[in-house]
């Protein structure tokens, strides 16, 4: 799917920057060029960071509870 039509930034590349280790809006934006121009699409690349957050939480409580 595309997160960003002006820099035709796709959830994948999102994910990429996440997973090399972007954590922040800020941070995906600028490792992925989303948001440079309209900025239209900031919500949809806040709501996949956020959810990523809440993945690695989730992972992290069950590895916290499993030891
Ligand atoms: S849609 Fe991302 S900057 Fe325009």
């Amino acid at each position: 799917m595309i997160v960003c039509h002006c820099r035709v930034v796709s959830d994948r590349d999102v994910d990429a920057a996440v997973s090399e280790g972007a954590r922040t809006v800020a941070a995906v934006c600028r490792r992925t060029g989303a948001a440079q121009d309209c900025a239209t699409c900031i919500f949809t690349v806040k709501a996949l960071v956020c959810q990523h957050a809440q993945e690695a939480w989730t992972l992290a409580e069950v590895d916290g509870a499993a030891s």
